[in-house]
């Protein structure tokens, strides 16, 4: 039995991982730390409530006391490292709790694992820290460049890459310096249920419904590589069970789009949903669709992402040929089941949002 400790398990990535854990391990132990920053929401962990096996603790990984507890009572064995500032836009205006968390909570939670698990005598006999990271770090790609691989030097271009960088480089210390049994993953962008709307998918899907306008940066030529969330939390667990330790693995799906052709497919996947649900045009007056007109007017250009990065992705031939990883989802079905599950889940990306962020990221990227 494994007994895991998932930092940041209430947000996006975190919050699929533990179902995603449950479902496949069921009979391990899994302790989610969490601060329930505004990205973070108990109500994505409903369907683990009467887990045997799961608890959920409110606090923040630079608590080392707390830590600490957690580590020796409940004979944590791995950790599973989410927790981050993670949204690339906040980190440009406000990069403070970029610092704090993915920075110094990386250091923080380093240092209390390497006192219980390396210094105590009660330290489990085997332990691992796994780090999940971005592609980001590698920086930005032109259109012929090769994917990046696990060799790609480190380029971040954002206050947010720079800080999982920085990140990165600490975990890789701690193995190297003090024999930590560590594993870094870098991952491309994902998507899928229980996405904080602010970021590209989800939150173009919430302004098609609600008929806001959907702010494209620039002229929408950036690409991005888009990986299903289930695919993420797939390959995470075979680095885990199975990678070496001290190494890390690319994670992508191979799917790279442009932001505008991406941003298009969610128009008319949701101009056919309400073709074929009159029920939606009720729920959603203020969508196009519902009167009659395209959700592709609703796309808006503004001003570009100051630094915005042009192009990521990822070789995962590493994982693929050491570990068995392939991606089970393709984006079309992918794209499909996320839009799906917003429109089965209102309730989840209304109380979510408040509106209060995007207002005022809305005034930082007027309409060009
Ligand atoms: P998210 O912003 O949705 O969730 C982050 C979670 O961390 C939230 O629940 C938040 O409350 C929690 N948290 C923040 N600061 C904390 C602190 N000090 N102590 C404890 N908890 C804290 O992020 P996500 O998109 O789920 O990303 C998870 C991880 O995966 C991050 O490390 C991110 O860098 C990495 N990643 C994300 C993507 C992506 O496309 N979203 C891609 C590759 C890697
Ligand atoms: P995002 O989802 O923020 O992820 P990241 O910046 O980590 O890749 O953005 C994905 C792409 O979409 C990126 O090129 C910026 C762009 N984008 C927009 O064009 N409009 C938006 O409102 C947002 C949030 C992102």
């Amino acid at each position: 039995m494994t007994s895991l400790l998932v930092t940041g398990g209430a947000g996006f990535i975190g919050a699929n991982f533990v179902q995603y854990w449950a479902r496949n391990y069921p009979g391990d132990k899994i302790v989610v730390l969490d601060a329930l920053t505004y990205a973070g929401n108990q109500a994505s962990l409903v369907p683990l409530a009467s887990h045997p096996g799961f608890r959920f603790v409110h606090g923040d990984i630079r608590d080392r006391e707390l830590v600490t507890k957690l580590l020796i009572d409940d004979k944590l064995d791995t950790i599973v490292h989410f927790a981050a500032e993670s949204h690339v836009d906040r980190s440009i205006l406000e990069p403070d709790a970029f610092i704090q968390t993915n920075v110094m909570g990386t250091y923080d939670l380093l240092e209390t694992v390497r006192k219980v698990w390396l210094e105590r005598d009660a330290a489990p006999s085997t332990h691992r820290f796994h780090h999940v990271s971005t592609d980001e770090v590698y920086g930005t790609l032109g259109p012929d460049d090769d994917a990046f691989t696990e060799e790609t030097p480190y380029a971040p271009n954002s206050p947010y890459a720079a800080s999982k960088a920085a990140s990165d480089h600490l975990v890789r210390a701690y193995h190297h310096t003090y024999g930590l049994q560590v594993s870094t993953s870098n991952c491309s962008n994902n998507y899928g249920p229980y996405h904080f709307p602010e970021k590209l998918i989800p939150l173009m899907i919430v302004n098609a419904l609600t008929g806001k306008p959907m702010p494209v940066y620039g002229d929408g030529s950036n690409i991005r590589d888009w990986l299903y969330v289930e695919d993420h939390c797939r390959g995470i667990d075979l680095v885990i069970r199975k990678g070496r330790t001290g190494e890390t693995y690319n994670i992508g799906g191979n799917h790279e789009r442009n932001n505008i052709s991406i941003v298009r497919e969610i128009c008319s996947l949701i101009d056919r949903r309400f073709e074929h649900d009159s029920g939606l045009s009720r729920i959603y007056k203020e969508s196009p669709p519902a009167s009659g007109k395209a959700t592709d007017s609703l796309i808006s250009f503004v001003k570009d992402r100051p630094g915005h990065d042009w192009r990521y992705a990822i070789d995962a031939s590493k994982i693929e040929s050491e570990l068995g990883y392939e991606p089970q989802e393709d984006f079309e079905s992918g794209l499909a089941r996320t839009l799906d599950w917003m429109l089965a889940n209102e309730p989840w990306w209304r109380a979510v949002m408040d509106g209060s962020y995007r207002d005022w990221i809305d005034t930082q990227y007027e309409t060009s």
